[in-house]
């Protein structure tokens, strides 16, 4: 039996408390009498948090193994202090059938760092054109119920509908790159002074917020829900205020990236600042806080969208879009939520593990700290300050925006069901004994 005691850690933000996970299940909670035989964990001083759960990873295998794989893109999740990942099914081939999703979901067992849970492709080759095996997908032991084309937008008004009709059955949800075609070719970043000024193709607020509209319209219409990928501009989060107002079925999400960095970047021309949705205006930032402190915006997604040097180091035409978030987006949520004085920590659980996994329909992750729960846990240490390092990441790839820029807080140890996955700030490399109990246990 193994049995571990943490000791002194601030649950969720709250008083100290000991916690005892027995067999991966969390026991005891508060003052714990009898823990002998106990590895002991001493974490005075640290945040104990839920393990967090992302909506929107890009893990990149198949296909682009040079990018990630599911096991480095997992171990970079877990130094993250995710013990879930919802993998994107954007790969080569595109996660269209059972077969590809479950060949991913295997992989996130056979890695033993998170749980991988995958996204199923809303259309086949993510084209737009023809329904992809929605049913068959979540029928498969992947149990897929989150689908998306991610880095495309499912424009076609008629196909989104489709889409919303029948994963209406099984209580899915579509999860739309919000993006009008047409008024985005070519476009290069964020449209607005700092575009008019470097020549470069706008990407206009506008694109974003007029498929958002149609889409919580659509899904109201159907009664099916739809989830907002990376909600980016000051506009789409009044039309989602708006939409949740009138009770309409919609979730939303905003990444650390655009809760800290402006279009004002892109000055660099340092193609690290090109991602899809754009860095946009410092008021779209306030924006986006305030309405992920009042709700308005559901969760914390990453969109850690890994990409080898050799499709980042050319010039900013040519560059890929995306950015790394895995390994710092608790970072950044600290910094630009709990030091501000928006969120306070369980605020953070909340956005970054429970609503998460609820929107995902996980039911073994995003769970209370409480007896009788998996020991899915994160202790982070709130007072650590050090310039981010990437030759310290797990990804296999090196394209952050934070690169020597001074963040707080550190990830000391990853519990997944009570196994660490990350101890006193590194990964430990054998944890391959994962339970049969996946992510849908
Ligand atoms: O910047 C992005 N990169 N946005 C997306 O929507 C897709 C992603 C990727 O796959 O690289
Ligand atoms: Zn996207």
């Amino acid at each position: 039996m193994s049995k571990t005691l943490i000791r002194g850690a601030r649950v969720l933000g709250g008083a100290p408390q000991e916690v005892l996970i027995e067999n991966g299940v969390v026991t005891a909670l508060g003052t714990v009498a009898e823990a002998g035989g106990a590895t002991v964990i001493e974490a005075a001083g640290r945040i104990l948090l839920p393990g967090l759960v992302d909506l929107h990873t890009h893990l990149r295998e198949p296909g682009r193994e040079d990018s990630e794989t599911v096991r480095t893109g997992t171990r970079a999740a877990a130094r993250g202090g995710y013990t879930a990942v919802h993998a994107m099914a954007n790969t080569f081939p595109v996660a269209d059938t059972a077969g590809v999703v479950e060949q991913v979901w295997r992989l996130g067992r056979e890695a033993g760092y998170c749980d991988v849970q995958p996204v199923g492709a809303v259309t086949v080759g993510l084209e737009g054109k023809q329904l992809a095996e929605l049913g068959a997908m979540h029928d498969s032991a992947a149990g897929v119920t989150v689908f998306s084309d991610d880095g495309k937008c499912v424009d076609d008004a008629v196909i989104m509908r489709r889409a919303l009709e029948y994963v209406k059955a099984f209580d899915g949800v579509i999860a739309q790159h919000a993006q009008e075609p047409r008024l985005t070719e070519g476009a290069q970043m964020n449209e607005g002074t700092v575009s008019a000024e470097l020549g470069l193709a706008g990407w206009p607020a506008v694109a974003e917020e007029s498929v958002i509209a149609r889409d919580v319209l659509l899904a109201a219409h159907v009664g099916s829900r739809v989830h907002i990928c990376h909600l980016s501009t000051a506009g789409s989060v009044e039309i989602v205020r708006w939409a949740k107002s009138r009770g309409m079925p919609v979730t939303a999400e905003v990444t650390p990236h655009h809760l800290l960095l402006t279009d004002e970047l892109v000055r660099s021309y340092d193609p690290v600042y090109k991602v899809n949705p754009p860095l946009r205006t410092e008021a779209d930032v306030r924006a986006l806080r305030e309405a992920l402190a009042d709700g308005t915006i559901d969760v914390v997604a990453t969109d850690h969208a890994p990409h080898p040097q050799e499709d980042k180091d050319c010039e900013w035409a040519a560059a890929a879009m995306g950015m790394l978030g895995l390994e710092t987006a608790l970072s950044v949520v600290q910094h630009a939520m709990v030091d501000t004085g928006l969120l306070d920590w369980a605020g953070v659980a909340e956005r970054m593990s429970f609503r998460p996994a609820r929107i995902g329909r996980l039911t073994g992750q995003g769970r209370p700290v409480a007896v009788g729960e998996p020991a899915n846990l994160v202790l982070w240490d709130p007072d650590h300050r050090a310039p981010v390092e990437p030759a310290g990441f797990a990804s296999r790839s090196r394209n952050t925006p934070y690169r020597g820029r001074e963040l707080p807080g550190r990830v000391t140890h990853t519990l997944l069901r009570g196994r660490a996955t990350v101890a006193d700030g590194a990964l430990t490399d054998a944890p391959a004994d994962t339970p049969a109990d996946g992510a849908r246990a």
